[in-house]
């Protein structure tokens, strides 16, 4: 397999770019959450591997993905492509989401920009995005309209930022309850909100976007 070197030498993005594919529970957590009317946006499709499957589930999946060579080794497949599945080859971060995606998948665990897709997805109109970028060990489904606090709001116990950060707030022992434990806050404006801003506008300038 060839794959083309990095477009920038900042480690951040070049562990983005790399190809790799999950695991079958991986996918399955994905597969799980999706329903036969749904048009997907498959962030990061690789070699299309999970695509496929999630096409076969629903109505329409495109498949986005910015390495040529990973997508057409994925195109070659002796599998013919499904009528449903439309692979695109692009860098998301510059491509116009078509209106009418019911969920956004981002399997991609040292994802920098999770706030771009996210506000893509959302300003398109979908509601969901089923992702591995916050957690990395885990899948989650984030409701992209939901309600979020501002981070000082937080008394104590777990967060996940629009930003794509995620942490435990800490507080007073005695404040932290199995409750508290169980809830993870919403939220806007954490404390790496600034310096991934400034990460993610510096690396956008180095590619020229
Ligand atoms: C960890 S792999 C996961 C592939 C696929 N989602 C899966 O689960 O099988 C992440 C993929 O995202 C692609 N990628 C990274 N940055 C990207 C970007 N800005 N736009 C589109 N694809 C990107 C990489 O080329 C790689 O194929």
């Amino acid at each position: 397999m060839s794959v083309p070197a990095c477009p920038s030498p900042d480690k951040s993005i070049e562990w983005e770019y790399l190809w790799a594919s999950y695991d079958a529970s991986t996918y399955k957590l994905v597969l799980d959450q999706l329903n036969s009317n749904e048009i997907i946006m498959d962030i990061g499709a690789g070699d299309l591997r999970l695509a496929r499957k999630m096409a076969a589930l629903t109505r329409k999946v495109y498949a986005l993905e910015i390495n040529r060579s990973i997508l057409d080794e994925g195109l070659a497949s002796s599998a013919p492509l499904p009528g449903n599945l439309i692979p695109i080859c692009v860098d998301p971060r510059a491509f116009d989401f078509p209106t009418g995606i019911t969920s956004g998948v981002l399997l991609m665990r040292h994802c920098i920009h999770f706030q771009l897709y996210a506000e893509k997805l959302r300003d398109c109109g979908c509601r969901r995005l089923i992702t591995n970028a916050r957690w990395g060990m885990n899948v989650e489904v984030i409701v992209l309209n939901a309600a979020r606090i501002p981070f000082e709001k937080v008394e104590l116990g777990w967060y996940a930022c629009w930003c794509g950060a995620v942490g435990f707030k800490p507080g007073l022992p005695e404040n932290i309850t199995y409750e508290t434990e169980a809830i993870i806050h919403e939220v806007i404006d954490c404390p790496n909100c600034k310096s991934s801003k400034s990460l993610n506008l510096k690396i956008d300038a180095e590619l020229s976007l």
